[in-house]
């Protein structure tokens, strides 16, 4: 079926125009929600009838990661949120950084040895940040040990789950009984028993001076109950800070890498922007204000290819939209794919133009009309993590390389759980002579690239 090969595809080329459609998929009502006002009305406004994620969603996801936040609604995930979001705060930023910036190091030093100097950028950035990921929850040690296992065992729960047509299941009702095949329930054992394996000799170890996800997930305390978490939600919220915190990032960073060798007006100044800041060092925190361009490339990266391209929600109970009635259990959209390239809402949809996201140029029509990290109470919980791993890992990266697509390759993105290029990413790899200063071709930067819709929308 159309969608399970690729959601892209659903969308006719009139959904880049519309505010708010209302339509039927199988036996489920569908409102797609495609404007400011739309999006602020289901995500904020009224997110308490539109909190919880899709049946689909949470079919899929459930035997993964059980209760946990991603999946979670009303006190579970209020509870939850409470404990998680501050263990990834802003505020931490400054204890992960390192691990992100020697992480990337690794990677950097990896491909100055590479023969020949090709890549799959899509594989590389996914190695790069589920390192980075492990690191952080596990702890540097126990992180590295066990990052190939986590990382297999992720990707098959993804493939075995990715056979399952689910958008056939987005229109069942919930009453209609969900099989899991032996399949599914093989790949979840296996997962939870690496899992329970790297929390138990974490608590088996002393290890009071690192910097870890998971020995904060076990000190915490329930703000009601003052219990610590159970060990299975402990296994849960990991396992949702995995999940959630390398997939979407890697994607940013493989479009970006696509975008910029496509692109050399920015790849210039992004260049310029790096040795006059950084000056061939490594980044840090400290830099991340200075670095407002690679910010704004990463930024227009994830308005043209939001890493999470749709978002789906079931209302809890009726609601109406500007006099159309949105009954209980439809299921609701909001859809950055369709959001972020509105014709009526951004100039030049389609083209890659940073310079709208840098300082005192307008950005965003409205910050409901660019969500790549989702918006309101259920916003993205490592959104800060993530937006930094990726500037630090850029600058780590561009510092030394430029990166080519192979001749004749033709980049197609494709939405299986997240926006990426179809087939991978293959790319040569160029070293980059060290603090040579480039010349920004500010003119031609301005007009940007044109990605043109590649599904043939626009
Ligand atoms: C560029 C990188 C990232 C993007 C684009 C992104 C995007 C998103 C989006 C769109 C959602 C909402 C999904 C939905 O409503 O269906 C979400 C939720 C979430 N993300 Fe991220 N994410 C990124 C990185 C991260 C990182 C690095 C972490 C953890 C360290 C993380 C942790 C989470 C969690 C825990 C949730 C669930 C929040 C809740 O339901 O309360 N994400 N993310």
């Amino acid at each position: 079926m159309l969608g399970r090969r690729n959601f892209l595809e659903m969308w006719e080329d009139e959904a880049f125009d519309y505010e708010f459609s209302a339509g039927r998929l199988f036996m489920r009502k569908v409102f797609v929600c495609n404007s400011p006002d739309a999006v602020q009305f289901a995500f904020s406004l009224k997110n308490a009838s539109f909190e919880r994620k899709s049946a689909q969603m949470r079919y899929a996801l459930q035997p993964l990661i059980g209760d946990g936040l991603f999946i979670s609604d009303g006190d579970t995930w209020r509870k939850r949120r409470r404990i998680v979001a501050p263990i990834v705060h802003v505020s931490r930023l400054s204890e992960f950084a390192p691990v992100m910036v020697e992480t990337a190091v690794e990677a950097r030093d990896r491909w100055a040895r590479l023969q020949p100097p090709s890549v799959d950028v899509l594989a590389e950035m996914a190695h790069l940040t589920a390192e980075i990921i492990c690191r952080t929850i596990f702890g540097r040690q126990l992180g590295r040990e066990h990052a190939h296992e986590i990382v297999d065992g992720f990707s098959d729960y993804q493939r075995v789950i990715n056979q399952f047509d689910l958008v056939s299941l987005l229109g069942l009702p919930d009453w209609l009984p969900r099989w899991y095949g032996p399949a599914v329930r093989r790949s979840v054992t296996r997962i939870h028993a690496v899992l329970d394996g790297i929390i138990e000799s974490y608590r088996s170890r002393e290890r009071a001076d690192e910097v870890s996800v998971i020995g904060r997930l076990l000190d915490a305390r329930d703000v009601d109950t003052g219990e610590p978490l159970n060990p299975e939600a402990v296994r849960n919220e990991a396992a949702v800070l995995f999940m959630a915190g390398h997939e979407t990032t890697a994607n940013t960073l493989a479009w970006t890498w696509y975008l910029v060798s496509q692109a050399p007006e920015v790849e210039a100044r992004l260049h310029a922007e790096l040795d006059s800041v950084l000056g061939g060092r490594l980044p840090t925190v400290t830099d991340l204000p200075h670095l407002s361009y690679t910010r704004a490339v990463l930024e227009e990266t994830l308005r043209l290819y939001p890493p999470v391209p749709i978002l789906p929600r079931e209302a809890l109970q009726d609601e109406t939209y500007q006099g159309t009635r949105i009954p209980k259990g439809s299921l609701v959209l909001v859809v950055p794919w369709l959001l972020h390239r509105h014709r009526k809402l951004w100039d030049k949809p389609d083209h890659f133009i940073p310079d709208r996201f840098m300082p005192g140029n307008p950005g965003a029509p409205s910050k409901f009309a660019y969500v790549p990290f989702s918006i309101g109470p259920r916003i993205c919980a490592g959104m800060s993590f993530g937006q930094q791993e990726a500037i630090l890992c850029l600058a780590t990266l561009a510092q030394s390389f430029r990166l080519r697509l192979e001749a004749g390759r033709e980049i197609k993105p494709v939405c299986r759980l997240t926006l990426r290029p179809e087939g991978g990413l293959q790319m040569r790899i160029e070293p980059r002579e060290a603090r040579e200063l480039h010349e920004p071709r500010a003119a031609a930067a301005q007009d940007g690239l044109r990605t043109g819709c590649p599904l043939g929308h626009g």
